[in-house]
């Protein structure tokens, strides 16, 4: 049994613990590790992604640590009919990442679409022979998934998209995948073909790390409706791109209560919770001292409040996205770039995968 394989994942404690240690060793030892993550093309970023992942992944970058960002745009098609815009959100996804500080001209970090890597989508093919029906079938998140899309038909695509995921994740050899609690089972399902793809046709030299989920230890954000997930669909979030108007129209009309003094208690008051923890995610400051210093001068000065610290964090970001929005050439180059570099190296994981599997010529 290989080291990794003994690593204990029953349980959510030990993936906390386990992911804390990774930590560790990625600040002491960057060059051990290649990142491996990535987004659906659904929509622009908004605040909740930008402290939930996107800093987490401009951290590991400054690390030194390789990294590669997968587009999932066939993922898109699982759960909606559109797809006009997917091209759109590609582009719009990657200014994004690059006004929060991915930095895909550094040589260490790559930006692609999974639909240009026919090596990546190869992998497919072997990958679901290795796993069960049974096993897609109960899979938590794809089910929460099909409850959220409302469809009546679900398509195969659906059930057998986390196998593509581990698909994106070995073509390069990822072994580092930073990742919020809901992907933990897709990560799982990596982990098991990888190691039966070893164990059933590479078992003297194994082709594919298993690879370990990093936690993010930045808080969940909820929307600005104070009751559920931030999410642009929902219509309760605060997107990179808005102007600092629209910002402050946003803020305006967040949930708070009608109790004046302004405290921070996540369980009794959850909606100004939020509010005090996006501000002092944005100053840095912890969320209790904001809430002392406003005290008794209720939601209105909180929002005041807010709305300052949230414009003036995203500001450079802002400029930033104007400005890459006006060199439209330049970003299409950087994914251009992404692609050759990720075809490079499915291409060469796809030759030792034919190698072993005995399908050479
Ligand atoms: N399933 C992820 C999501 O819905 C997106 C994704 C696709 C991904 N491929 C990945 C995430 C590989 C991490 C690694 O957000």
């Amino acid at each position: 049994m290989s080291e990794n394989a003994k690593i204990d994942y029953t349980t959510f404690e030990a993936t906390v613990e386990r992911s804390r240690k990774l930590d560790e060793d990625l600040v002491k030892n960057p060059d051990k590790y290649r990142v491996l993550t990535g987004d659906r093309p659904t929509g622009r970023l908004h605040i909740g992604h930008l402290f939930g992942s996107i800093q987490n992944r401009v951290r590991l970058q400054r690390l030194g640590v390789e990294t590669f960002i997968v587009i999932a745009d066939y993922q898109v098609l699982t759960d909606r009919d559109s797809f006009d815009s997917i091209s759109d959100n590609v582009i719009q996804l990657a200014i994004d990442y690059m006004a929060a500080g991915i930095a895909p001209d550094n040589g260490k970090t790559f930006i692609f679409p999974h639909s240009h890597v026919p090596e990546l989508n190869q992998l497919v093919l072997p990958f679901l022979t290795l796993v069960t029906n049974a096993e897609l079938d109960r899979n938590p998140t794809v089910k929460e998934e099909i409850l959220a899309s409302g469809q009546k038909k679900i398509n195969a695509g659906m059930y057998i998209y986390p196998v593509h995921q581990a698909a994106d994740i070995l073509f390069c050899k990822g072994n580092v995948v930073p990742v919020g609690k809901d992907q933990l089972p897709h990560l799982e399902l990596t982990r098991v073909i990888a190691r039966r793809f070893n164990d059933r046709f590479a078992a003297r030299k194994p082709v594919f790390p298993e690879p370990q989920p990093l936690l993010s230890q930045s808080p969940l954000i909820m929307g600005l409706d104070g009751s559920q997930k931030m999410s642009k669909s929902r219509n309760n979030a605060i997107m990179l791109s808005a102007t600092e108007d629209e910002t402050a129209n946003l803020i305006k009309k967040a949930k708070t209560d009608a109790d004046r003094l302004i405290e921070y208690d996540l369980q009794k008051r959850p909606e100004i919770a939020n509010l005090l923890l996006i501000a002092s995610l944005c100053l840095g400051r912890a969320p209790e001292e904001i809430a002392r210093e406003i005290g008794n001068g209720g939601a209105g000065a909180l929002k005041k409040m807010l709305t300052e610290s949230i414009n003036e964090y995203l500001r450079p970001m802002r400029k930033k996205r104007l400005e890459l929005e006006s060199n439209m050439d330049y970003i299409r180059q950087l994914i251009k770039n992404g692609v050759q570099k990720a075809r490079q190296i499915g291409s060469e994981t796809l030759e030792e995968v034919r190698e072993v599997m005995n399908m050479k010529i």
